[in-house]
Protein backbone atom coordinates (compact mmCIF):
# COMPACT_ATOMS: atom_id res chain seq x y z
CA UNK A 1 0.00 0.00 0.00
CA UNK A 2 2.70 2.95 0.52
CA UNK A 3 4.23 1.67 -2.64
CA UNK A 4 0.77 2.86 -4.48
CA UNK A 5 0.62 6.02 -2.16
CA UNK A 6 4.09 6.76 -3.41
CA UNK A 7 3.37 6.41 -7.21
CA UNK A 8 -0.18 8.17 -6.26
CA UNK A 9 1.71 11.20 -5.01
CA UNK A 10 4.37 10.70 -7.49
CA UNK A 11 1.33 10.74 -10.71
CA UNK A 12 -0.44 13.84 -8.86
CA UNK A 13 2.71 15.65 -8.54
CA UNK A 14 3.79 14.91 -12.48
CA UNK A 15 0.22 16.85 -13.32
CA UNK A 16 0.67 19.80 -11.09
CA UNK A 17 4.38 20.39 -12.65
CA UNK A 18 2.94 20.07 -15.97
CA UNK A 19 0.54 22.92 -14.59
CA UNK A 20 2.43 24.70 -12.79
CA UNK A 21 3.43 28.31 -14.10
CA UNK A 22 1.12 27.55 -17.37
CA UNK A 23 -2.65 28.97 -17.47
CA UNK A 24 -4.75 27.92 -15.06
CA UNK A 25 -8.16 27.98 -14.13
CA UNK A 26 -8.76 29.49 -10.89
CA UNK A 27 -12.15 28.88 -8.85
CA UNK A 28 -13.08 30.78 -5.84
CA UNK A 29 -14.27 28.45 -2.86
CA UNK A 30 -14.06 31.52 -0.46
CA UNK A 31 -13.25 35.04 -0.81
CA UNK A 32 -9.55 33.42 -0.20
CA UNK A 33 -9.83 29.92 -0.68
CA UNK A 34 -8.99 29.25 -4.01
CA UNK A 35 -9.14 25.72 -6.44
CA UNK A 36 -7.71 25.11 -9.67
CA UNK A 37 -8.03 22.85 -12.38
CA UNK A 38 -4.62 21.65 -11.23
CA UNK A 39 -6.09 20.53 -7.60
CA UNK A 40 -8.75 18.76 -9.22
CA UNK A 41 -6.48 16.99 -11.65
CA UNK A 42 -4.13 15.85 -9.58
CA UNK A 43 -6.69 14.67 -7.69
CA UNK A 44 -8.64 12.84 -10.21
CA UNK A 45 -5.00 10.83 -11.19
CA UNK A 46 -4.83 10.14 -7.51
CA UNK A 47 -7.87 8.91 -7.08
CA UNK A 48 -7.89 6.68 -10.35
CA UNK A 49 -4.74 4.79 -9.58
CA UNK A 50 -5.67 4.41 -5.80
CA UNK A 51 -9.24 3.04 -6.78
CA UNK A 52 -7.75 0.99 -9.64
CA UNK A 53 -5.98 -1.04 -6.79
CA UNK A 54 -8.25 -1.01 -4.20
CA UNK A 55 -11.98 -0.33 -5.31
CA UNK A 56 -13.60 -1.14 -2.06
CA UNK A 57 -11.75 1.57 0.06
CA UNK A 58 -12.78 4.61 1.43
CA UNK A 59 -11.63 7.82 0.07
CA UNK A 60 -11.41 11.57 1.50
CA UNK A 61 -9.88 13.90 -0.47
CA UNK A 62 -10.47 18.03 -0.74
CA UNK A 63 -12.02 18.40 -3.98
CA UNK A 64 -14.35 15.48 -5.01
CA UNK A 65 -17.13 13.82 -3.67
CA UNK A 66 -16.27 9.94 -3.54
CA UNK A 67 -18.61 8.19 -2.05
CA UNK A 68 -18.68 6.11 1.13
CA UNK A 69 -17.82 2.16 1.00
CA UNK A 70 -18.06 1.59 4.89
CA UNK A 71 -14.40 0.30 4.60
CA UNK A 72 -11.76 0.03 7.59
CA UNK A 73 -9.66 1.52 5.01
CA UNK A 74 -9.91 5.09 4.17
CA UNK A 75 -7.12 7.11 2.10
CA UNK A 76 -7.32 10.85 3.08
CA UNK A 77 -5.87 13.14 -0.19
CA UNK A 78 -4.94 16.76 -0.26
CA UNK A 79 -4.30 16.60 -4.11
CA UNK A 80 -2.39 20.02 -3.90
CA UNK A 81 -1.52 21.53 -0.85
CA UNK A 82 -0.61 24.77 -1.25
CA UNK A 83 -2.79 26.05 -4.20
CA UNK A 84 -2.32 30.07 -3.11
CA UNK A 85 1.79 29.55 -3.61
CA UNK A 86 0.78 27.72 -6.80
CA UNK A 87 -1.58 30.11 -8.59
CA UNK A 88 0.86 32.75 -8.00
CA UNK A 89 3.51 30.86 -9.23
CA UNK A 90 5.48 30.19 -6.09
CA UNK A 91 7.43 26.73 -5.81
CA UNK A 92 6.28 25.80 -2.51
CA UNK A 93 3.49 22.93 -2.49
CA UNK A 94 2.75 19.63 -2.41
CA UNK A 95 0.83 16.22 -2.71
CA UNK A 96 -0.18 14.97 0.47
CA UNK A 97 -1.63 11.20 0.71
CA UNK A 98 -2.50 8.94 4.07
CA UNK A 99 -4.11 5.92 4.89
CA UNK A 100 -6.49 5.27 7.95
CA UNK A 101 -7.60 1.84 9.05
CA UNK A 102 -10.15 1.21 11.77
CA UNK A 103 -9.38 5.01 12.31
CA UNK A 104 -5.79 5.06 12.80
CA UNK A 105 -3.28 6.36 10.22
CA UNK A 106 -0.44 4.02 8.97
CA UNK A 107 0.59 4.93 6.16
CA UNK A 108 1.82 8.72 4.79
CA UNK A 109 3.09 10.12 1.91
CA UNK A 110 4.08 14.06 1.36
CA UNK A 111 5.90 14.81 -2.02
CA UNK A 112 7.10 18.18 -2.97
CA UNK A 113 7.19 18.06 -7.04
CA UNK A 114 9.31 20.86 -6.94
CA UNK A 115 12.09 19.83 -5.09
CA UNK A 116 11.66 16.59 -5.90
CA UNK A 117 11.51 15.33 -2.04
CA UNK A 118 9.01 12.43 -0.92
CA UNK A 119 8.73 11.76 2.57
CA UNK A 120 7.43 8.85 4.03
CA UNK A 121 6.31 6.81 7.26
CA UNK A 122 4.43 3.36 7.85
CA UNK A 123 3.37 3.15 11.60
CA UNK A 124 6.47 1.84 13.30
CA UNK A 125 8.86 1.58 10.75
CA UNK A 126 10.16 5.26 10.99
CA UNK A 127 9.91 8.11 8.83
CA UNK A 128 12.55 8.16 5.35
CA UNK A 129 12.95 11.48 2.96
CA UNK A 130 13.84 9.89 -0.62
CA UNK A 131 14.92 6.88 1.55
CA UNK A 132 17.22 8.59 4.38
CA UNK A 133 15.89 7.93 7.45
CA UNK A 134 14.73 11.08 9.44
CA UNK A 135 15.05 12.67 12.67
CA UNK A 136 13.64 15.64 14.30
CA UNK A 137 15.89 18.54 15.26
CA UNK A 138 18.04 18.47 19.00
CA UNK A 139 16.90 22.05 19.50
CA UNK A 140 15.74 22.64 23.31
CA UNK A 141 14.78 25.88 23.94
CA UNK A 142 12.08 27.83 22.29
CA UNK A 143 14.45 30.84 21.80
CA UNK A 144 16.61 28.77 19.42
CA UNK A 145 13.61 27.67 17.28
CA UNK A 146 12.90 28.18 13.95
CA UNK A 147 8.82 27.94 13.76
CA UNK A 148 6.23 27.67 11.23
CA UNK A 149 2.41 28.54 11.03
CA UNK A 150 -0.38 29.20 8.87
CA UNK A 151 -3.35 31.49 9.18
CA UNK A 152 -6.83 30.51 8.84
CA UNK A 153 -8.84 30.81 4.80
CA UNK A 154 -11.72 32.88 7.26
CA UNK A 155 -9.14 35.25 8.68
CA UNK A 156 -10.57 38.53 7.61
CA UNK A 157 -14.09 37.81 9.46
CA UNK A 158 -12.92 35.45 12.59
CA UNK A 159 -11.21 37.23 15.25
CA UNK A 160 -9.84 33.47 16.09
CA UNK A 161 -7.18 34.01 13.04
CA UNK A 162 -3.86 33.06 14.64
CA UNK A 163 -2.66 36.95 14.72
CA UNK A 164 -2.12 36.74 18.40
CA UNK A 165 -0.23 33.67 18.79
CA UNK A 166 2.12 34.19 15.43
CA UNK A 167 2.81 38.17 17.49
CA UNK A 168 3.86 35.82 20.92
CA UNK A 169 5.40 33.31 19.20
CA UNK A 170 7.53 36.16 17.08
CA UNK A 171 8.71 37.24 20.40
CA UNK A 172 9.19 34.35 22.31
CA UNK A 173 11.43 31.96 19.23
CA UNK A 174 13.35 33.02 16.95
CA UNK A 175 11.65 33.10 14.19
CA UNK A 176 8.65 32.04 12.49
CA UNK A 177 8.17 31.74 8.79
CA UNK A 178 4.28 31.74 6.84
CA UNK A 179 5.57 28.83 3.91
CA UNK A 180 2.23 28.09 2.90
CA UNK A 181 1.84 24.60 3.00
CA UNK A 182 0.70 22.79 6.13
CA UNK A 183 1.54 19.25 4.91
CA UNK A 184 5.13 20.62 4.28
CA UNK A 185 5.22 22.34 7.30
CA UNK A 186 4.92 19.15 8.64
CA UNK A 187 7.28 17.08 7.14
CA UNK A 188 10.53 19.73 7.74
CA UNK A 189 9.74 19.22 11.63
CA UNK A 190 10.12 15.80 10.77
CA UNK A 191 13.16 16.05 8.83
CA UNK A 192 14.58 18.50 11.56
CA UNK A 193 14.55 22.13 9.04
CA UNK A 194 11.74 23.40 11.63
CA UNK A 195 11.36 22.76 15.30
CA UNK A 196 8.18 23.51 15.46
CA UNK A 197 5.03 24.08 14.35
CA UNK A 198 0.94 25.13 14.89
CA UNK A 199 -1.56 26.15 13.34
CA UNK A 200 -5.65 26.01 13.64
CA UNK A 201 -8.60 24.99 11.26
CA UNK A 202 -7.01 22.66 9.31
CA UNK A 203 -8.77 19.85 7.51
CA UNK A 204 -7.85 16.01 7.76
CA UNK A 205 -6.19 16.02 3.93
CA UNK A 206 -3.43 19.07 5.29
CA UNK A 207 -2.38 16.95 8.63
CA UNK A 208 -2.97 13.12 8.64
CA UNK A 209 0.08 11.93 6.35
CA UNK A 210 2.22 14.87 8.60
CA UNK A 211 1.08 13.94 11.45
CA UNK A 212 2.43 10.14 11.01
CA UNK A 213 5.81 11.54 9.82
CA UNK A 214 6.51 13.36 12.21
CA UNK A 215 5.45 10.42 15.39
CA UNK A 216 7.38 8.32 13.15
CA UNK A 217 10.89 11.34 13.11
CA UNK A 218 10.59 11.20 16.85
CA UNK A 219 8.64 14.45 17.10
CA UNK A 220 5.45 14.87 19.17
CA UNK A 221 2.16 16.10 17.55
CA UNK A 222 -1.11 17.28 19.90
CA UNK A 223 -3.51 19.84 20.32
CA UNK A 224 -2.65 23.09 21.45
CA UNK A 225 -2.97 21.60 25.53
CA UNK A 226 -0.56 19.12 24.36
CA UNK A 227 -3.45 16.50 24.38
CA UNK A 228 -3.67 13.77 21.79
CA UNK A 229 -3.91 15.25 18.04
CA UNK A 230 -7.57 14.59 15.97
CA UNK A 231 -7.00 15.03 12.60
CA UNK A 232 -10.31 15.85 12.46
CA UNK A 233 -10.13 18.71 15.27
CA UNK A 234 -9.25 22.25 14.67
CA UNK A 235 -6.12 22.50 16.24
CA UNK A 236 -2.57 21.46 15.17
CA UNK A 237 0.60 21.57 16.94
CA UNK A 238 4.07 19.15 16.22
CA UNK A 239 7.67 20.07 17.51
CA UNK A 240 10.79 18.22 18.11
CA UNK A 241 8.88 16.91 21.53
CA UNK A 242 11.57 19.15 23.49
CA UNK A 243 10.45 22.54 22.95
CA UNK A 244 6.88 21.04 23.22
CA UNK A 245 6.03 22.44 26.60
CA UNK A 246 7.57 25.71 26.14
CA UNK A 247 4.80 25.44 22.63
CA UNK A 248 1.77 24.77 24.84
CA UNK A 249 2.55 27.39 27.21
CA UNK A 250 2.44 30.29 24.56
CA UNK A 251 -0.46 29.26 23.28
CA UNK A 252 -2.57 29.18 26.16
CA UNK A 253 -2.47 33.27 26.32
CA UNK A 254 -4.26 33.38 22.47
CA UNK A 255 -7.38 32.67 21.41
CA UNK A 256 -8.63 28.82 20.40
CA UNK A 257 -10.68 27.96 17.50
C1 LIG B 1 -3.77 25.30 2.92
C2 LIG B 1 -2.27 25.31 3.19
C3 LIG B 1 -1.92 26.47 4.09
C4 LIG B 1 -2.72 26.47 5.36
C5 LIG B 1 -4.20 26.43 5.06
C6 LIG B 1 -4.51 25.21 4.21
P1 LIG B 1 -4.63 24.32 0.55
O1 LIG B 1 -4.12 24.19 2.11
O2 LIG B 1 -1.88 24.12 3.80
O3 LIG B 1 -0.55 26.44 4.45
O4 LIG B 1 -2.41 27.63 6.09
O5 LIG B 1 -4.92 26.38 6.25
O6 LIG B 1 -5.88 25.14 3.97
O7 LIG B 1 -5.93 25.07 0.58
O8 LIG B 1 -3.58 25.04 -0.18
O9 LIG B 1 -4.79 22.88 0.18
CA1 LIG C 1 -4.28 21.78 2.19
CA1 LIG D 1 -5.54 21.48 -1.29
Amino acid sequence: MLEIARQAALEGGRVLMQKFGGNLRVDHKGATDLVTDADRGAEEAIVALIRGKFPRHDILAEEGDWGRCESRYRWIIDPLDGTTNFTHGFPWFAVSIALEVDGEVVLGVIFNPFYREMFVARKGEGAFLNDIQLRVSKTASLTESLLATGFPYDRKESRVNNYDHFVHFQQAAQACRRPGAASLDLAYVAAGRLDGYWEMKLKPWDMAAGKLIVEEAGGKVSDFDGGPLDIYGRECLASNGLIHGAMVEVLQKGERP
